[in-house]
């Protein structure tokens, strides 16, 4: 006999596990399927999909070990702190970062029991339509369910021809894993996990070198910011190389080497110990049967929703990164909670043009809105307010004065349209910058609110000030 359920999620990332707490608080009767091989210490697969196990907890958690690291190194004796050189125990930082994860992989199931959602382990697909809904299989399972939730995320892109084992040649799963500072490496991809993860090994003694097949550097980031982020990250050590062309990569035992074309067409050869290929991802559409039921999907390989994250098929929801827009937990979250919610006849939104942006190098690179460029193409008349941290007497104080924030407002109403820091502490201070532009706020509207003095908040502050040429401090 089958399992009849209100809901069910195919996939237990930050889109999945969410979509499901937020459904069962409205009264359905709910399961999550999960199919992945990270097992948890029942055996069962782990829940948090690419965010929890293999992607942002993680990174950053390796992310924090290394800025630790590199302020040992670097910062201490400038502020009379003697160390000497410090020495990283690499088997160490991974068993914490692995500690975090199973912690927060478990306390998902946890809010699962304490929301009674059902945890379905199993591959999650399609069988056939039904009077009430959809009949899927779930491992060996059938499952019936009035609407179907599809949240099953992305992998990473593979470059043809490249075999990943995940030992020399990694995508983000062994990225996350390596086990020895490589003394040379290679990253295809200088994206955000190629920043983010080179910012990793080279902050702990690697030699990085990022190989970019875009002509520009961070080609989504407002123009200024990509080109702060270029010059204090080659300061920092990493090398980074745009508008090149990758050739044979030739796997060892314990090496690497990479044949490629700078911009100028020029034939080179990259030897390292390890190479982490991040060249973007892919969505999680096969093994879905989506074809047999009529799941409709892009040209792009992901499955075509509307605004609302409905498909074409009636009662079938997607969500997260499998569908359109940013490949971000946080955006995969905002959808599982609109539908669940629009399910339950109420209103749910989800705002895409509105998703901050963050990439957690040090600096810190945050963004929300339009960046200058796009106003350009756009032909809107803006107004710029630009302010560093070097005139922040906080900034200072934590010896963190590189980087800027920019404000973007529209030149006739001053609405702000915009806004980019790159800075210390911009992860956070994002988020007072989506407020001002989710309630339509004006630049006069930040300006005339009081900041806590001394915080790197005021640096935003004195960005709005700045939009009206009337900064105090800079
Ligand atoms: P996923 O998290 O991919 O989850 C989908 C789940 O569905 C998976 O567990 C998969 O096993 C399961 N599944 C797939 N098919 C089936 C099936 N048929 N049946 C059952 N289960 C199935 N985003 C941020 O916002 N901030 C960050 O700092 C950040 N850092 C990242 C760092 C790295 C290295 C990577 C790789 C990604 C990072 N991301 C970050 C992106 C973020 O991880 C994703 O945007 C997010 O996980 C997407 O959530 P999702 O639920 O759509 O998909
Ligand atoms: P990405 O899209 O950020 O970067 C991939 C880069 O690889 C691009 O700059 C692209 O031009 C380049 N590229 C593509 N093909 C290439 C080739 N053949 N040779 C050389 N370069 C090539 O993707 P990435 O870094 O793999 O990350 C995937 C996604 O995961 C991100 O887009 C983001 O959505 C998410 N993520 C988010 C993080 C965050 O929010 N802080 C951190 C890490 C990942």
């Amino acid at each position: 006999m089958s399992k009849e359920f209100d809901i069910l999620v195919i996939g237990g990332g930050p889109g999945g596990y969410v979509a499901a707490i937020r459904a069962a608080q409205l009264g359905f009767k709910v399961a999550c399927c999960e199919s992945n091989p990270y097992a948890d210490p029942k055996g069962e697969p782990r829940l948090g999909g690419t965010c929890l196990n293999v992607g942002c907890i993680p990174s950053k958690a390796l992310l924090h070990t290394s800025h630790l690291f590199a302020e040992a190194t670097h910062a201490f004796a400038g502020q009379g702190i003697e160390i000497g050189a410090p020495k990283i125990d690499i088997a160490k930082m991974l068993a914490r970062k692995n500690g975090i994860v199973e912690q927060l992989t478990g306390g998902i199931k946890g809010l699962f029991k304490k929301n009674k959602v059902t945890f379905l382990p199993g591959h999650g697909a399609f069988v056939a339509r039904t009077d009430k809904g959809w009949k899927l299989g779930v491992g060996s399972e059938e499952v019936e369910a009035g609407q179907v939730i599809v949240a099953t995320g992305s992998r990473a892109r593979h470059l043809p021809n490249v075999q990943i084992d995940n030992k020399i040649v990694c995508d983000n799963v062994g990225a996350l894993d390596i086990d020895a500072v490589p003394g040379k490496l290679a990253i295809i991809g200088a994206g955000v996990i190629g920043l983010e993860m080179g910012s990793v090994w080279q902050r702990l003694g690697a030699e990085v070198t990022l190989l970019e097949a875009a002509p520009g550097f961070l080609p989504a980031a407002d123009v200024d910011i990509a080109k702060e982020a270029l010059k204090i990250f080659t300061k920092q050590g990493l090398a980074i190389h745009t508008g090149v062309n990758i050739g044979e990569i030739k796997t060892g035992q314990n090496d690497v080497s990479i044949a490629w074309q700078d911009k100028d067409g020029k034939d080179l050869r990259l030897d390292a110990d390890r190479l982490i290929v991040s060249v973007g991802r892919i969505p999680n559409t096969e093994g879905l049967n989506a074809a047999a039921v009529g799941l409709e999907l892009t040209e792009r390989g992901q499955i075509d929703v509307d605004e609302h994250c409905k498909t074409h098929l009636p009662g079938v929801w997607a969500i997260g990164d499998v569908v359109r827009g940013p490949m971000l937990a946080h955006k995969a979250m905002e959808e599982a909670v609109m539908v669940a919610e629009i399910i339950a006849g109420q209103a749910g939104h989800a705002n895409l043009d509105l998703i901050p942006g963050v990439i957690y190098t040090t600096p810190e690179i945050a963004w929300v809105g339009k960046t200058e460029q796009e106003l350009k193409a756009a032909g809107i008349a803006y107004k710029t307010g630009k302010v560093p941290f070097l005139a922040n007497g906080r900034a200072l104080g934590i010896g963190a004065p590189e980087g800027f924030v920019k404000m973007l407002a529209d030149a006739g109403t001053d609405r702000i349209l915009g806004i980019h820091i790159i800075g210390a502490g911009a992860s956070d201070l994002i988020a007072e910058a989506t407020v001002a532009l989710e309630f339509a706020g004006a630049s006069e509207d930040l300006a005339r609110i009081c900041h806590a003095h001394p915080t790197l908040s005021e640096v935003l502050h004195e960005s709005a000030l700045a939009c009206d040429k009337r900064a105090l401090h800079f």
